[in-house]
């Protein structure tokens, strides 16, 4: 039994997904995903709340909601992933667990994508299966979430 409850957060452009680029970020909507977390979420016995910002304050501002409301956070930043010293500090700030995820293999694609400034403060980082990088990502953090309230 776990009744984790989970935020996932995702940065900008990714509203678009399913009309954005598809043959790099696959037909999938937002949505689509979002759904499909919230039925593997049920099998887990973990509660989520997804959001989506194009703007980097507020993704800050969700993650200092989490606080006191979250366990462990699930985020794809998008092209923040790559910039934003702010996120980092507000994830290293709440130091509630994260799992990095991204639709891409970032590593395949252009030299500024290879660097994030997530992935050392995260718990782990899954990039390049899709969709299916989102509920790898969830089944990762919820793991790491059992495995350290068991102790
Ligand atoms: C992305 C990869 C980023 O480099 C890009 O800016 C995105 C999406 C992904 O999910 O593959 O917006 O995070």
């Amino acid at each position: 039994m776990s009744n984790f409850s989970i935020l996932v957060l995702n940065g900008p452009n990714l509203n678009l997904l399913g009309q954005r680029e598809p043959t790099i970020y696959g037909h999938l909507t937002l949505d689509d995903i979002n759904t499909m977390l919230e039925e593997e979420a049920v099998k887990l016995n973990v509660k989520l709340s997804c959001f989506q910002s194009n703007h980097e304050g507020v993704l800050v501002d969700y993650i200092h909601q989490s606080l006191n409301n979250y366990q462990g956070i699930l985020i794809n930043a998008g092209a923040y992933t790559h910039t934003s010293v702010a996120i980092r500090d507000a994830l290293s700030g709440v130091a509630i667990p994260v799992v990095e995820v991204h639709l891409s293999n970032i590593y395949r694609r252009e030299d500024f994508r290879h660097h994030s400034y997530i992935a050392d403060i995260a718990v782990g980082q899954i990039s390049g299966f899709g969709a299916e990088s989102y509920r790898l990502g969830l089944h990762g953090l919820v793991n790491h979430l059992q495995s350290t309230f068991r102790k």
